[in-house]
């Protein structure tokens, strides 16, 4: 059958690609002492609170599944409205939130809307890889910037302004990122927007990792700045709510019926029941209960990148939130006779029984000499792969 130029364009999802493998090694080794510790996927330990599941429950029992609005519920607009004047200080309207099935229909949706055929997007490198395809699924062109440690693996308002073509967009951001943890210094993003405003073109900035902020210099949605800034959030990462599809987009007042009219045709609407859940993530039980766990996420960092650094896997800049560690892997590949992330990364499955993502999902340019640990594991379960990684590496 003949599949489309799109679909092609479409490279596989290799996070994935080495779940699969390690899910086989996992079952050999299931039943010994030295069971699979998995480092590789990057979503929290954690379900959602039993407040959410209480109020999944009582939808379901009550029959509340009904299709809702194409925008979602008109109270969960207003709870997470709520919560960004509690949690950031800042007022953003009900009516310029739109609920989506996860940030990756936001994310479509806002590419859907915005990016023509032969447009470009700059993003840095390494960054998160579906990103890029949803630009080019909407016909457009991903635009890699290498990125380094000293611009905590961000764009700058300088390499914005040397990319800039008369075929750019815009620039598509994430805050704190996936690999890296690391966020735009606050003054740096501003600059950003800055250049990007001059050329007219769109600040897209993914801040689905901005709940899980560890440091109060970084940790301010980029909604400040302007309401022009188009901003996508979810309930996957600081909600615990992965499975339950469902997040959220900012989006100026003006693209508000653009996005609707995309989303009635496209999805019809979130999850309802999982809409009527989330509501009950802003009682104050569950919010008590997120900040507890961000707080188990925050000692988990510090536990595990000075472990990482004293086995030789250098984390160049200290993430500033989510729950990755972006180590850069040379000198243990050296060690270990492999040549280059992606085979440490079959190396560790293998011997240490330990999952982690090589680098190259997330980019081209140093991503082989790079992988990533997801630290959203307990911290026993990080203590035995740290033991395990001693063996091997120290
Ligand atoms: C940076 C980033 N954006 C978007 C997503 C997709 O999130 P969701 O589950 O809300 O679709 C992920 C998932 O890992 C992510 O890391």
């Amino acid at each position: 059958m003949r599949v489309t130029q799109r679909a092609q364009r479409i490279e596989p999802f290799y996070v994935m690609e080495v779940a699969k493998a390690a899910s086989t090694v996992a079952a050999q080794v299931a039943h010994t002492n030295s069971p699979m510790v998995f480092l590789n996927i990057g979503e929290p330990d954690f379900t959602a609170p039993p407040l959410v599941q209480e109020a999944a429950a009582r939808a379901i029992r009550d029959g509340l599944s009904q299709y809702t609005p194409a925008t979602g519920l008109p109270q969960l607009r207003e709870c997470i409205s709520a919560w960004y004047t509690s949690h950031f200080g800042v007022s953003v309207p009900a009516g310029r939130i739109v609920v989506t099935a996860g940030a990756s229909a936001a994310l479509q949706l806002a590419c859907l809307a915005l990016i023509e055929a032969g447009d470009e997007v700059l993003m840095p490198d390494p960054s998160y890889p579906c990103n890029r395809h949803f630009v080019s699924a909407a016909e457009g062109t991903a635009v890699l910037i290498p990125t380094t440690a000293a611009e905590r693996f961000q764009l700058s308002a300088d390499k914005v302004a040397d990319a800039w073509n008369g075929h750019t967009r815009g620039v598509l951001l994430a805050s704190p990122s996936n690999p890296t943890g690391t966020s735009i210094a606050p003054d740096e993003l501003r600059r950003i927007h800055n250049v990007v405003s001059q050329h007219g073109g769109i600040t897209l900035i993914d801040e689905i990792y901005l709940g899980l902020s560890h440091d109060a210099q970084y940790g301010q949605t980029a909604l400040v700045l302007d309401d022009q800034i188009i901003s996508i959030n979810s309930f996957s990462k600081y909600f615990n709510m992965t499975g339950w599809r469902l997040g959220w987009m900012v989006v100026p007042e003006a693209l508000v019926p653009v996005i609707e009219r995309l989303a009635q045709n496209l999805f019809i609407c979130p999850s309802t029941i999982a809409q009527y859940a989330a509501l009950a993530c802003f009682e104050t039980a569950s919010l008590a209960e997120f900040e507890r766990r961000r707080a188990e996420f925050k000692a988990r960092r510090d536990y595990f990148i000075p472990a990482l650094k004293y086995l030789g896997l250098d984390v160049p800049v200290t993430p500033d939130g989510a729950f990755y560690a972006w180590a850069n892997c040379r000198t243990a590949c050296e060690k270990l006779g492999v040549s280059g992330s992606w085979d440490l990364a079959f190396t560790l499955m293998d011997r240490a029984h330990v999952a982690v993502t090589p680098g190259r999902d997330f980019g081209h340019a140093d991503t082989h000499n790079f992988i990533r640990f997801s630290t959203a594991n307990s911290m026993a379960q990080l203590h035995t792969a740290i033991d395990r990684l001693k063996v091997l590496l120290a």
